[in-house]
């Protein structure tokens, strides 16, 4: 009997193989212009998933100022598109300005859509930050979340993280080596093949378009 294999969603950023992760996720640098996609999937983000991640239950209008506030120049931000062009998993890197003499750190903020969790998109993400991270000089990224958020806390340990509990919040502090050249190549190849994806998915959608703009008419 001949067999099709069935189409991925038009929300997996790849088709996932060898269970629910996948092998490799196109992870882009964000820029100003896609400010409007993080508003989106930040809005996205129903109650409980927004308490998570900022600590509070924010409004829509908090989410939107933390939107804006979002400097790009000095932060990255690093984003996964479906094939939709959808923003379904982003983190921000913050880069906290160290006294002279001391010790470089950034923090580590992620959220990932509900429909894509534990497929390893939270954990790529971090391994992504930390690599940048590391390329900018920075000894050490810091998690700030909820004590109860099991998963983010998993993602850190995994990570080497040592994790000091006060209460209802906990504080995940992961120690970077010092970058290579290893490490920049490495950012270099990942983001040039993630852009490349993201450009190939940009075409697909038009010529979709064009198609159905024809079909249509
Ligand atoms: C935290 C978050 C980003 C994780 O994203 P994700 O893509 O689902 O995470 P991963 O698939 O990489 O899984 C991470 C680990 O947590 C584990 N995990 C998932 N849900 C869990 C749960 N409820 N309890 C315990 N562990 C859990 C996974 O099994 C995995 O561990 P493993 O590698 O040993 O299997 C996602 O849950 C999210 O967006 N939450 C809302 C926002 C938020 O909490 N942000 C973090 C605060 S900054």
């Amino acid at each position: 009997m001949m067999t099709t294999s069935p189409k991925p969603p038009d929300d997996a950023p790849t088709e996932p193989r060898g269970g629910h992760s996948y092998p490799w996720i196109p992870i882009r640098s964000l820029l100003e212009a896609d400010r409007p996609a993080v508003l989106m999937h930040l809005l996205a983000l129903d109650e409980r998933d927004r308490y998570l991640r900022f600590g509070h239950l924010a409004t829509d209008e908090q989410v939107q100022h933390y939107v804006e506030g979002i400097d790009f120049a000095r932060d990255e931000v690093f984003g996964v598109f479906n094939r939709r062009l959808e923003l379904v998993a982003m983190a921000h890197l913050a880069y906290e300005s160290a006294p002279r003499g001391a010790e470089a750190c950034a923090e580590f903020g992620v959220s990932v859509a509900s429909h894509l969790r534990g497929r390893k998109l939270g954990e790529r993400l971090f391994a992504h930050a930390e690599l940048h991270a590391r390329n900018r000089g920075v000894h050490t990224l810091v998690v700030h979340a909820l004590s109860e958020n099991a998963p983010m806390l998993r993602i850190a340990r995994q990570a080497g993280a040592t994790v000091e509990r006060h209460g209802a919040e906990s504080q995940a502090l992961v120690r970077l080596p010092p970058d290579n050249l290893a490490s920049h190549v490495e950012a270099l190849v990942g983001e040039g093949a993630a852009g490349l994806d993201y450009r190939i998915k940009r075409e697909v959608r038009r010529v979709d378009r064009l198609l159905a703009s024809i079909v249509g008419h």
